[in-house]
């Protein structure tokens, strides 16, 4: 059975994928959130590639032609790795992909002054990933990134709709414009973040445009699955998706029914 994963520390990879289903619904889909060592943001490069390694090999393990790491700090501090490193050696048919490179393409077309404000994880911020990818794709551009700690536990904790979040959602994007008030694109550059997108909005207040990467990864994928026929033809359609966590399955269900707008079920894993 020929799937294709989608990794993330937690739920945040559940923003990504509902965008792919609702582009690519025919194919078979194995989500893996490692729930249990939420969050990556704040882990060493070192903690995130080998728990990023061993997800990508439990989805291997179950069936996974292509996985996705459908998270920005993984993506940022394993990605290349597991390209360059192991999956040579682990599985030299299959394919990782993550999900940065899409989301600073799509820059061309969002951005009208070339400000860029990055809010993402520690993580991701101090990799510096989305700052020299900017910079080899659009030299002109200036970017400005903002770390946003507390957004994640926001929202692995159901908290993202409260009333308390609104603080931290201010001081973020506050602090964005406070560092560049010229800013007049930003990249929500975690993927838990969508949840918090309301809030978000609202802060913003038509200052800059937002940029939600859901949208543009499935784009990008319906275009790698186009130009690559032989991973393609690997991939099974029987538009099933299975659900998995390190995690309590009943918390994990319940919480990534609200983010799939349906009722599901799931599995648990030990990584
Ligand atoms: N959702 C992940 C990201 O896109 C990571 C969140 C975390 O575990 O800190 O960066």
């Amino acid at each position: 059975m020929g799937r294709i994963g989608i990794f993330d520390s937690g739920y945040g990879g559940l923003t990504i994928l509902r965008s792919i289903r609702e582009k690519l619904p025919e194919y078979d889909y194995l989500y893996l959130g490692d729930n249990a060592r939420a969050p990556y943001g704040t882990r060493s490069f070192d903690v995130v590639y080998e728990f990023t390694l061993q997800a990508v090999k439990a989805l291997f393990d179950r069936g996974c032609e292509l996985v996705i790491l459908a998270c920005n700090t993984a993506s940022a501090k394993a990605l290349r790795t597991i390209q360059q490193r192991d999956l040579p050696r682990l599985a030299p048919d299959k394919r990782v992909l993550g999900i940065i490179i899409p989301t600073v393409e799509s820059l061309g077309s969002t951005s009208t002054g070339g400000n860029i404000g990055v809010l993402a994880t520690e993580g991701t911020v101090s990799s510096g990933t989305y700052d020299i990818e900017i910079a080899k794709f659009f030299p002109t551009f200036r970017t400005v990134s903002v770390a946003c700690p507390m957004w994640v536990p926001l929202v692995e904790n159901s908290e993202y709709d409260a009333p308390g979040a609104d603080y931290f959602v201010a001081k973020y994007i506050e602090e964005l414009f406070s560092q560049e008030p010229e800013t007049d694109t930003i990249i929500l550059g975690c993927t838990h973040y969508p949840l918090l997108l309301p809030k978000i909005e609202r802060q913003v207040a038509g200052r800059a445009r937002i940029v939600t990467q859901g949208e543009l990864v499935a784009s990008s994928l319906v275009d790698y699955l186009k130009r690559h026929p032989e991973i393609e033809s690997r991939c099974d359609k029987g538009g099933s998706v299975e659900y998995l966590t390190t995690e309590n399955v009943d918390k994990f269900a319940a919480l990534a029914g609200v983010f799939m707008n349906q009722p599901l079920r799931a599995g648990r894993i030990e990584l």
